[in-house]
């Protein structure tokens, strides 16, 4: 068979088809089925249990060190400075914003509720989920897109921004395709001249505050893992150097982190209630290792789950709080790509949800004390440019243990 032939469109399992899946498997004993990083002889619900509960402590020789996995660098001239302290209310907050790269009224609409709010809750960050310059990315290092659809509409909101790549940051002749992932390498050299931008490489780590840090943000590249052509570049490849590097340098990254909350931040979802589905079944079709994000899949069940507290996404153009399961090891994915668009008003999909929408715009704000993950959903009436705090989720216990150095 062609490598890239087109496979019948799958539908994702549920929840509960997953435990099953699980279940059949364990009955037999043993199993060398690779993916997902729970061995099978382990009960996924006994697994849950001691994932909520702290994974046991990591010691680690020493701390990886990559060029990508320093600590927050300076951006453009005069670039806004990260956060070194909490707010006065003790927390670093966070905006989310995702698929915002219009340059439409919505997004307009969206960055001014946000900026009215980043005063009262003491914004010191701001994460941008990717598909920054629709449709197809910018055109050079200095494109007038980067004024168009990301400094203007975000004028006012003066803090460091950590950016990802999207699908249509890395396109070529077909818009959303992310089939031409060098394009990006613009949007990492833009960082250079902006106050706002930030992304020092195509994945990166920031942890918060650098010496001794609370929370760690993991920003990822998703997108050659679920382009929806094949990559013709072998070293985009979803089994080429690029993606080998980041895939090791992520895991090394979330081992040595000694950060008590730990942020996977990348364009596509794991799990996803809206029409777009999640990694392995994107949009029900799979053309050989791509658009169906099935070694993206991997990469999630295997690096990911059970290690970092929250996925923040977005892709779908929705406001998604899913429960952490069985499935996800404890980590609770988000989806947040209602920021300039919207979608089709309903869920495809079934994964357990704290709260989500399909409807609106808007956007998000994380807030993270010692004490508390905190996520504040807000929807934004496009028309008033006012939002309204739709609904809030706490988490209070890490998956994971921190690293720690030898003394
Ligand atoms: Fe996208």
């Amino acid at each position: 068979m062609c490598e890239d032939e087109l496979i019948p469109p799958q539908a994702d399992m549920t929840e509960r088809e997953w435990l099953r899946a699980g279940s059949e498997t364990t009955a037999g004993g043993p199993s060398m089925r690779t993916t997902g990083r729970v061995p099978q002889w382990v009960n996924r619900r006994t697994l849950l249990g001691g994932a909520m509960a702290g994974a046991a402590l990591t010691v680690l020789p020493s701390p990886a060190q990559s060029p990508a996995s320093a600590a927050p660098r300076l951006g453009g001239p005069g670039a806004f400075p990260f956060p070194e302290h909490p707010n006065g209310k003790g927390e670093f907050a966070v905006l989310v914003t995702g698929d915002a790269g219009t340059g439409d009224e919505a997004q307009y609409a969206v960055a001014a509720a946000a900026r009215d709010l980043c005063r009262t809750e003491g914004i010191g960050l701001a994460v941008g989920l990717g598909d920054n310059i629709y449709e197809n990315g910018p055109e050079s290092d200095d494109d007038s897109e980067f004024q168009d659809k990301f400094e203007k509409p975000n004028s006012g909101i003066d803090v460091p921004w950590l950016m990802v790549l999207g699908n249509h940051d890395c396109s070529g002749l077909i818009p959303g395709s992310g089939g031409d992932p060098s394009r990006g390498d613009r949007e990492v050299a833009y960082a250079a001249t902006s106050r706002r931008w930030y992304m020092p490489s195509r994945y990166y780590s920031v942890p918060l505050p650098a010496a001794d840090p609370l929370v760690e943000f993991f920003a990822i590249d998703t997108i050659p893992w679920s382009s929806y052509v094949a990559q013709l570049d072998p070293h985009y490849r979803w089994d080429g150097p690029y993606m080998r590097e980041q895939r090791s340098w992520l895991d090394g990254a979330l081992r040595a982190s000694r950060a008590r909350w730990k942020v996977v931040i990348g364009h596509h979802p794991y799990l996803n209630n809206g029409k777009h589905g999640s990694a392995g079944s994107y949009d029900g079709f799979e053309i050989g290792n791509y658009t169906s994000g099935v070694h993206l899949k991997d990469m999630y069940e295997n690096v990911v789950c059970g290690r970092a507290d929250l996925i923040l996404s977005g892709h779908d153009h929705t406001l998604q709080i899913l429960e952490p399961t069985a499935r996800t090891g404890g980590t609770r994915q988000v989806v947040c790509g209602a920021s300039a668009k919207t979608e089709d008003g309903k869920a495809h999909f079934g994964h357990p949800a704290a709260w989500q929408n399909f409807s609106d715009n808007g956007f998000m704000v994380l807030k993270v004390s010692g004490a508390r993950l905190t996520i504040d959903a807000y929807t934004v009436d496009v028309a008033t440019r006012k939002a309204t705090l739709a609904h809030r989720t706490h988490q209070t216990r890490p998956v994971a243990a921190p690293a720690r150095t030898h003394a």
